[in-house]
């Protein structure tokens, strides 16, 4: 059932119009005066109102003006029916005041019942488009908690599986044979990978849901930067690629939660190294630029293609970029640095060539959201 307001001050026009647009779906409800109009407007559900321009005490674009202005009723669709001239200026005010039209006195029928029923159907849209929304953020919702559950519960027996595999390894003193060293290795391999997607599920599930916190406290950037390196260089020897640094004199410490932004630059420093070949450099920088500091990793790398660029940052968005050496990757790095800087209140971005090498940079502003505050904006 659609309610229609009619509003108007003189009970002939009221009475015209209502019979005009009667239709057993449609309840209408009727005011003669501004003041009842929003009386009726902010109690009932309604579908449309159609407003009178021209009315004593309040006129009908200052009833407008309040509908628009309040919660309850700034959605419902206002058509004005006016006898005043198709005046350009006058048009204009009624539609600046979020009229969605305008139907001249005196009224033709087909036009009126014609805009009536069109504006029905949009609102039943908008209605159900509405609906859809809060029924797709409940499912994103419940999508998130049993992510988080899977993947926390998961983790407990992979643990076991992790500590025994390497538990017969260390005992096994040599008294394996090949192969079955090798099915060792795999099983260990496999489950340290499984464990990484694992932690990043978590992660994202945690952000995307609201209950991952930043926790920021001063801290100086050059600390990162070096614990990020130190986590990287094992893998970085192994390719035979130096890890180089340089930092501006005197950076200022600044606010940001350490755990997560050496997570960001351990995950862009473990990228330059998984995709570029043995014998290559990456460059570390971290650089004062207007409010902010700026942190840049720059490869030798093979580069990424202009047209997989663009979903670098979304959820397993791998590209066609494979990791020199066999590295393992679950495509979640780079959506959770996202977040997470974003969080900080700070951007993400990226330059490449390919053959020639990326260049991976995030910003973190000198000023900070505050402490404590809940990583709701990542959504
Ligand atoms: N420095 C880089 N050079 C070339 N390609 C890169 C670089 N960094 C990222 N990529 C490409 O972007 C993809 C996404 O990177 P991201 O860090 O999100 O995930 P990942 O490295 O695949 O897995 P992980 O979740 O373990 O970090 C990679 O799979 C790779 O194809
Ligand atoms: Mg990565």
């Amino acid at each position: 059932m659609h309610k229609i307001l009619l509003v108007d001050d003189r009970p002939e026009n009221l009475y015209s119009l209502e019979s005009m647009l009667a239709e057993d779906d449609r309840i209408i409800l009727k005011a003669n005066s501004g003041e009842e109009a929003l009386k009726i407007a902010f109690s009932e559900d309604l579908s449309l109102i159609m407003l009178d321009v021209q009315m004593p005490d309040m006129d009908g674009f200052e009833v407008a003006h309040m509908l628009k202005s309040t919660k309850r009723t700034k959605k419902t669709p206002i058509i004005f029916v006016t006898a005043i001239s198709k005046e350009k200026k006058y048009m204009l005010q009624g539609l600046s005041e979020g009229a969605i039209d305008y139907l001249f006195k005196p009224l033709d029928i087909d036009i009126t019942k014609a805009k009536v029923e069109t504006l029905l159907k949009f609102y039943t849209q908008q209605k159900e488009l509405e609906i859809k929304n809060i029924e797709l953020a409940k499912l994103n919702d419940e999508k998130n908690y049993f992510l988080g559950v899977a993947s926390h519960d998961l983790r407990n027996p992979l643990g076991n599986i992790l500590t025994l595999a390497s538990f017969i390894e260390q005992e096994s003193n040599n008294n394996l044979s090949p192969e079955h060293k090798n099915y060792l290795e795999v099983i260990i391999n496999s489950g340290r990978h499984m464990l990484d997607l694992l932690n990043n599920l978590l992660d994202v599930s945690k952000i995307e849901s609201g209950s991952m916190e930043l926790q920021l406290q001063q801290g100086l950037i050059t600390d990162i930067i070096q614990q990020s390196i130190s986590e990287n260089k094992l893998a970085a020897d192994k390719k035979e690629i130096s890890l180089e640094y340089s930092i501006a004199d005197k950076l200022p410490q600044s606010s940001f939660d350490a755990m997560q932004i050496q997570q960001v630059l351990s995950n862009l420093i473990s990228n330059a190294i998984k995709y570029s070949h043995k014998g290559t450099h990456v460059e570390i920088n971290a650089d004062l630029q207007h409010d902010s500091i700026v942190v840049t990793v720059k490869d030798q790398g093979q580069g990424i293609p202009i047209a997989e660029q663009a979903n670098l940052f979304l959820p397993f968005s791998k590209t066609s970029v494979k990791s020199t050496n066999g590295e393992k990757s679950t495509g979640l790095g780079l959506t959770i640095a996202k977040k997470v800087i974003e969080a900080h209140g700070g951007s993400i971005w990226m330059t490449s060539t390919v053959g020639q090498g990326s260049s991976f940079c995030f910003s973190l502003p000198l000023e900070n959201v505050s402490a404590h505050q809940p990583v709701m904006m990542l959504k």
